[in-house]
């Protein structure tokens, strides 16, 4: 498709965590980019970059390469959503704010950056909703392992978790097995269940338990001892870092003042570990898989999906579509208002077909027996 002739220069940035796929969209997007004559300036630290004029010129040899590489080569940052910038501390040790969004425009007209590509998650959608109201040209692509994008039925970097957590659950297997404990295993995915459901039901993993379904410890207890009498002496938790008992809370593990999301889940594993162990005897142990999940080369699938998404931004930018996310749905690229993704999460919905699938082959969810 022909690009029209006021587009000349695509800023490229990613927002939010890092994640497997980042560079596969940077090149996907780059590379369509100069095949089409235009220009694709890198834009350093997701809205950082924008905020402080740090930009550069991606060459053929910049994005070349990069396929299968993990992290983002323009580097990332979580903390800048520019109409609520984190300056300083005040007195009260709280994060003084402030709107930098003419810092962002400032940088754009400077640098003659006529649309912008943003790939994050619903914190980078968030923030790029916002400098639609000031004239910005916007094309989203849907980042996340977490899977929990509004209206995509899959972001890249999710299927390369599922395969690393996967990988992580099958070996636990051997310890759980040979010392007949039961092995909790920590799983990312904020309030979001996706990676713990996939990775526990590829595992074959005994109990899954996601924030969606609030669990009952007595049932889980009871379900790890009744596997003992059926000659399982051994049990394996996926636990999603924001599963909560029915009644209780999530275990937030820290508070990040001058994140525009402050609130980091982990540490429900070791909970679970020494309540199960308390109420049951059985030998328990917990593991928390952390930023292992967001790490190493993407899987073949999301290096498709990654660079399918980067060129289908280049294609709306070509037809003049702006302010759109690049979705997935129903196996269709298609695209939705970045207004409708900003500020939303995507759950597991509770009739979701996997959970029937996984209830079917005996998965224990911890819910109490209707
Ligand atoms: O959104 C991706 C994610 O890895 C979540 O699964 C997790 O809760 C969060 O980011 C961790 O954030 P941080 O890297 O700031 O600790």
């Amino acid at each position: 498709m022909e690009t029209p002739r006021t587009i000349r220069r695509i800023g490229i940035l990613t927002g939010g965590g890092d994640c497997p796929g980042l560079n596969a969209v940077i090149r996907a997007v780059a590379k369509t980019a100069l095949n089409r004559g235009l220009e694709a300036w890198g834009i350093e630290d997701g809205f950082l970059g924008l905020i402080e004029d740090r930009v550069h010129l991606l060459t053929r040899d910049a994005v070349s390469n990069i396929l299968t590489r993990g992290g983002t080569i323009l580097g990332t940052s979580n903390k800048a959503d520019p109409a609520r910038f984190a300056v300083g501390t005040g007195p009260d040790g709280k994060p003084i704010f402030e709107d930098a969004t003419p810092k962002v425009l400032r940088t754009l007209a400077d640098r003659g950056l006529d649309v912008l590509v943003c790939i994050g998650g619903d914190g980078t959608m968030t923030g790029a909703a916002k400098l639609l109201a000031h004239g910005v040209r916007i094309v989203g692509v849907p980042k996340t392992i977490d899977n929990d994008l509004m209206h995509t039925d899959i972001t890249f970097g999710f299927q390369t978790a599922v395969n690393t957590a996967t990988e992580a659950l099958d070996k636990i297997h051997t310890t759980a097995s040979s010392h007949h404990r039961v092995m909790i295993v920590e799983i990312m995915g904020r309030n979001a269940g996706w990676l713990t459901l996939e990775s526990g039901l590829a595992s074959g993993s005994d109990v899954i338990l996601i924030p969606e379904i609030p669990y009952d410890l007595g049932v889980v207890c009871d379900c790890c001892v009744e596997r003992g009498r059926h000659g399982k002496a051994f049990t394996i938790i996926a636990v999603s870092e924001g599963a909560k008992p029915i009644g209780g809370k999530q275990v937030v593990t820290r508070v990040v003042p001058d994140s525009p999301d402050p609130i980091r889940l982990g540490g429900i594993a070791e909970v679970l570990c020494d309540q199960i162990a308390e109420r049951t005897g059985l030998e328990s142990r917990a593991t928390v898989l952390g930023h292992v999940q967001r790490g190493g080369t993407p899987v073949p699938a999301d290096r498709v999906l990654a660079t399918r998404f980067g060129y289908q931004a280049m294609e709306l930018i070509a037809a003049g579509e702006f302010n759109e996310l690049v979705v997935m749905q129903q196996s269709r690229l298609t695209s939705v208002s970045l207004h409708e993704v900003a500020g939303r999460q995507r759950l597991v919905p509770l009739d979701h077909p996997l959970l029937a699938v996984a209830r079917g082959v005996g998965t224990c969810f911890g819910e109490p027996a209707s």
